[in-house]
């Protein structure tokens, strides 16, 4: 059964209603709270149909609650997802009353739920909702929010790059390493900043064709994201929209791994087989895009010092050596390995203790 679908709906509760305020729809998902509140970011997106809004929010609640548990969090995993009308301008006024309806919407869950930005919203959007409720988290940080939490979303990618790279090639090096990375948002155009100080080889792609100027002149190729997509790359990173790998796409495919944090970027589970059968490495998406949430936590309710944050950060690469190595012995695909770790922690009720990366075990002799 594909997790966080329809069919599936382990939610624990699932709240869909039109905005008191605004009149916008809205799907608040919480879909396990068993480790503790369930967090996840508030979407901003024109969904084409209120179904698709709630088959969104399922499953990206859904992998939330599996993002937690592997970084090792006290937390469980929801979503808020907001269907922006299409057919009209989304004026600032219609943008306010839109967060105050989410944020009296959390309000209601009294503390089952907290979130953080996503897709469509930014750390000032969190000011917005925090005018509802005090479970926000990355408000502005001159207001006592621990700010955008994108850079170290970005680390924790890198930190997956490298272990993968590790894993593959025998070296974390990037330089020279042929990597494209598909989207530059917040989080995309960390990530391509910091592969060109490393020295990578770079292809980069985003929907809007203005990123080309500041692409070429950070000595990057640019291409539309469909034929990215499939240029020959070690290493594929998606930081975009999710549903980009789909099952048409597999087979189209020339890289040797796909590491990247693009919620949901598999169109559905059984493409991390097709992905493996082909011997493509994919790194769980949801493991890889942490780093965003850990420090958000870390910050805000444990205060852990900006050192600290960022071992736990870099903690996202050790994991990800865990489960490739747990993938390989037990003959699976990471998907499956990773979901079996985060599953037994769900199930035991018990995070890896605050503060201290999980579990790191050396990456296994490079495969030749
Ligand atoms: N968009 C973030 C994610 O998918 C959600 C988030 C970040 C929530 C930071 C809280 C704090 O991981």
């Amino acid at each position: 059964m594909e997790r966080g679908t329809v069919g599936d709906l382990d939610h624990e509760q699932v709240v869909v209603r039109r905005g008191r305020r605004s009149g916008v729809p809205l799907v608040l998902a919480v879909h396990s709270t068993a480790l503790g509140q369930a967090i996840g970011g508030c979407r901003l997106w024109p969904y084409p149909d209120r179904q698709a809004a709630l088959a969104d929010a399922l499953r990206l609640s859904a992998a939330m609650t599996y993002k937690s548990a592997l970084a090792g969090l006290a937390n469980g995993g929801g979503k808020v997802v907001v269907a922006l009308p299409a057919e009209r301008a989304v004026t600032p006024a219609i943008r306010e009353s839109v967060l105050h309806d989410v944020g009296d919407c959390i309000a209601q869950l009294d503390g089952a739920f907290a979130t953080g930005p996503d897709v469509g919203t930014a750390s000032a959007d969190m000011a917005t909702v925090a005018r509802r409720t005090s479970h926000v988290f990355c408000r502005p940080t001159a207001d006592g929010g621990s700010g955008d939490p994108s850079r170290f979303t970005a680390d924790g990618v890198l930190a997956a790059v490298r272990t993968t790279c590790r894993f593959l090639f025998g070296s974390d090096d990037l330089a020279g390493r042929r990597t494209t990375v598909i989207g530059l948002g917040k989080v995309g155009a960390h990530i391509s900043r910091a592969l060109a100080d490393a020295g990578a080889d770079q292809i980069v792609a985003d929907v809007d064709p203005t990123t080309r100027a500041v692409a070429e002149q950070a000595g990057a190729r640019w291409m539309a994201p469909e034929q990215a997509l499939v240029a020959p790359a070690d290493v594929l990173i998606p930081a975009a929209l999710g549903g980009l790998v789909t099952s048409a796409v597999v087979p189209q495919l020339t890289c040797a791994a796909v590491v990247g944090p693009a919620n949901n970027q598999l169109a559905e589970d059984t493409v991390a087989d097709q992905l493996h059968r082909r011997d493509i490495l994919w790194a769980p998406d949801y493991l890889v895009s942490a780093g965003g949430i850990i420090h958000a936590v870390e910050r805000e309710l444990h205060h852990l010092t900006r050192p600290e944050i960022d071992e736990r950060v870099r903690g996202i690469g050790d994991t990800l050596a865990t489960v490739l190595d747990r993938a390989e012995r037990e003959r699976t695909t990471p998907h499956t390995a990773a979901t079996r770790i985060a599953e037994d922690r769900i199930r035991r009720g018990r995070p890896v203790s605050r503060g201290s990366a999980p579990v790191a075990r050396r990456p296994r002799a490079p495969r030749t």
